[in-house]
């Protein structure tokens, strides 16, 4: 999916609940994944100057899982623990939106090379 507009992300967040509850999610896990999901959309969008996210359904032999990921051209992060501190930002948020994604999901992974972009994976186990 494209992440070039404010309508995007909110596209993202109904596409994402969808896939969700298709996976057999609880309502809990389904909010969690979606909040996260929300907050990585609106950076992709807000810093890395638009983007996409492609999500995946994943099954490991005993468990099903869903995997997002996020991809940007845009400026990079230089300090990624830094970014993922809570209420650091270079904007005009609350700098809670990496830290708070990665507390709720299992997996959450960031590569970005400053001038080339970021990546951002997150994966949510049942
Ligand atoms: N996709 C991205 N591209 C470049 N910088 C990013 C990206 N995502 C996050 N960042 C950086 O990480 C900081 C922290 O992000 P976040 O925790 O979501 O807080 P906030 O969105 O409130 O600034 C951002 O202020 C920004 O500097
Ligand atoms: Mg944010």
């Amino acid at each position: 999916m494209s992440i070039q507009s404010s309508q995007d992300v909110l596209l993202v967040r109904q596409t994402v609940r969808q896939f969700a509850i298709k996976l057999g999610f609880s309502l809990v896990d389904q909010t969690k994944i979606v909040t996260a999901a929300s907050e990585l959309a609106r950076n992709t969008l807000d810093y890395g100057g638009g983007g996409t996210v492609k999500l995946e359904a994943l099954e490991d032999g005993r468990r099903r899982g869903l995997r997002l990921v996020f991809e940007d051209s845009g400026p990079g992060i230089p300090d990624i623990d830094l970014a993922l501190k809570d209420g650091y930002t270079t904007g005009n948020g609350l700098g809670m939106g990496l830290s708070g994604a990665k507390r709720l999901v299992n997996e959450f992974d960031i590569v970005s090379r400053v001038g080339e972009g970021t990546c951002v994976t997150m994966t949510k186990w049942k």
